[in-house]
């Protein structure tokens, strides 16, 4: 099976702060490092760390020549990303001391995804294969319906959040992965509790706290505890995470080993500087130990 992702892809500028800086102030960074990223690059690789056939759906401009490369290198499926004039996404990315982050975005090219380019990706796609969509590019609505039409596993991680967004897709959807704050907005929006939402698995990330699976056929729902960790670096480890969860369910696990394992890799995640170039791979996860 593959899993067909359409999402983001950014040049990543990580500046290492004392302190996240405030209005009006002039910074000095410890460190600064160039990284492939965007949500979508990070849920591609971390998918294809984790052992799945990933197909990448999306755009760059005419500076992301080397990030298609990387993705490739990483081995994702870079034949449906379009290559457009103009520029790439970039984001900018603040990480302190304490690993928290603060992040710019500039969409860039990831806004302009060609709908013939989505089309002719899905079109090669079969049933029992996964569709894959977030919220950094533009064509959600048009995939999660060919997904749905086609049979496809069809999931999205409602990031950076926007409530009629994930509305208007809801319906097409299999899977919603979101966090606490996220999910009370969507009951604020729809007045459904992620329980009752019409979307057959919805989990529910808690940072620190782990993650809860609502299975919504069964009414019934899971607690999974995060591993613990010190962080360094926070930025991708949620990417990470949905990358591990859609991979392991790809590749025949069940949901529970599924999140288990997505724990792990997001845990290693939290530990490294940087973005896709430093997800874990399936050997890492699999030989961590955690105290
Ligand atoms: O989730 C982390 C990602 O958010 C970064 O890689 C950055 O590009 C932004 O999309
Ligand atoms: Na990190």
């Amino acid at each position: 099976m593959a899993i067909w992702n359409l999402g983001s892809i950014n040049a990543d500028l990580i500046y290492a702060v004392p302190h996240l800086p405030t209005a009006g102030e002039t910074l000095a960074a410890t460190a600064m490092d160039r990284f492939l990223g965007g949500k979508g690059a990070n849920m591609s690789v971390a998918a294809a760390r984790a052992a799945a056939h990933v197909r990448h759906i999306g755009a760059v401009g005419a500076d992301g020549g080397w990030m298609v490369q990387r993705l490739l290198e990483y081995g994702v499926d870079t034949r449906h990303i379009a290559r457009l004039d103009g520029a790439s996404g970039h984001a900018l990315i603040f990480v302190d001391a304490a690993g928290e982050n603060q992040i710019v975005i500039f969409p860039g090219a990831n806004r302009a995804v060609p709908e013939t380019a989505i089309q002719a990706a899905l079109a090669e796609a079969g049933a029992g294969d996964t569709l894959l969509i977030q919220n950094e590019t533009n064509g959600q609505a048009l995939a999660a319906r060919i997904g749905r039409d086609l049979g496809l596993r069809t999931a999205y991680a409602a990031a950076p959040f926007d409530a009629t967004a994930v509305q208007a897709v809801l319906d097409d959807l299999d899977m919603l992965i979101l966090n606490a704050v996220e999910a009370a907005q969507l009951e604020a929006a729809t007045g459904l509790s992620p329980a009752a939402l019409p979307v057959r698995d919805v989990i529910v990330t808690l940072g620190a706290e782990g993650a809860r699976h609502f299975d919504t056929v069964s009414g019934e729902f899971r607690d999974y505890p995060a591993v613990p960790v010190t962080p360094v670096d926070t930025t991708g480890a949620g990417d990470t995470f949905t990358g591990y969860v859609l991979a392991g369910l790809d590749r025949g696990m069940a949901m529970p080993q599924a999140i288990t394992q997505a724990m792990r890799a997001a845990a290693i995640m939290v530990t490294r500087h940087g973005t896709a170039d430093v997800i874990p791979d399936l050997k890492d996860v699999l030989a961590a130990r955690f105290s």
